[in-house]
């Protein structure tokens, strides 16, 4: 009996596809965070970030989805499930470890100042000159730069902005004179011909790391598994070239 056949023909490659289905999961990023995440001129997810979790997907045996978000309420989308994990340039801090876990870091950014290239500012004259300091919504800067506004003779004023860029972007059109940011997405605008320099930096260094949710044991092994992978292969130090200045 031919019909026989063909449901038995069915059953084991839908039993196949079932359990040998590779687990699909959803990297939420910020999508203007260049060198670590943005949107190529082809209008696809790329970057440091991108190109090392597709990387670890592929050794690991799962699939991988970069969904753009808005940055500021990107932690409360793990915890909510719209996504299952920020691979996407995010600082490992006390606040956002409250609500999620994350990986091992796996890159150290200094904070910095940066201004118009040859404006002659000094961190100090930023901080304690009554200026205007551009800063990204929802980064562990803005909440580091709001409990210093008052406190050691700093009397900057802070200037909200979605992304990197959009700050980048005001200090070039005159509108605020220095940001504060990662020191990678400056170097990078600075690699791109932008007018900008690193007036210095301030605080302390922070690390990456992979946010997941606290009860996803099973995706945070897998990150940090492929994590240490990675970085103990050679395709480590070609990311590092082509993405990053070294
Ligand atoms: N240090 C900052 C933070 O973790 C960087 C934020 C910017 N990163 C990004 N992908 N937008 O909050």
């Amino acid at each position: 009996k031919s019909s026989l056949l063909v449901a038995a023909i069915s059953f084991v490659l839908l039993f196949g596809s079932v359990a040998f289905a590779k687990k699909a999961y959803v990297n939420g990023i910020d999508a203007n965070y260049p060198p670590f995440a943005y949107i190529d001129a082809n209008g696809k997810p790329a970057g440091f970030d991108v190109d090392s979790l597709n990387w670890i997907a592929e050794k690991m045996g799962f699939t991988v989805e970069h969904k753009a978000m808005e940055w500021s309420t990107i932690v409360q989308s793990v915890v909510s499930k719209k996504i299952d994990m920020v691979y996407s340039g995010m600082s490992i801090t006390e606040e956002r470890a409250k609500q999620v876990t994350f990986s091992d870091p796996y890159w150290k950014v200094a904070q910095v100042v940066i201004s118009k290239k040859g404006a002659g500012l000094t961190v100090e004259k930023v901080f304690k000159g009554g200026m205007k300091l551009g800063v990204q919504s929802g980064t562990s800067e803005a909440d580091a730069l709001q409990n210093q506004v008052g406190k050691d003779g700093n009397n900057f004023e802070l200037k909200y902005y979605d992304s990197a860029p959009l700050a980048i972007m005001d200090i070039l059109n005159g509108r605020v004179p220095a940001a504060a940011m990662d020191i990678a997405p400056a170097e990078d605008a600075i690699k791109h011909g932008k007018e900008l320099e690193i007036v210095g930096e301030f605080g302390e260094p922070e690390f990456f790391g992979v946010a997941v949710r606290k009860e996803d044991k099973e995706l945070l092994d897998t990150i940090n598994k492929g994590l240490k992978m990675l970085m103990a292969d050679p395709y480590w130090e070609e990311l590092k070239a082509k993405h990053l200045k070294d």
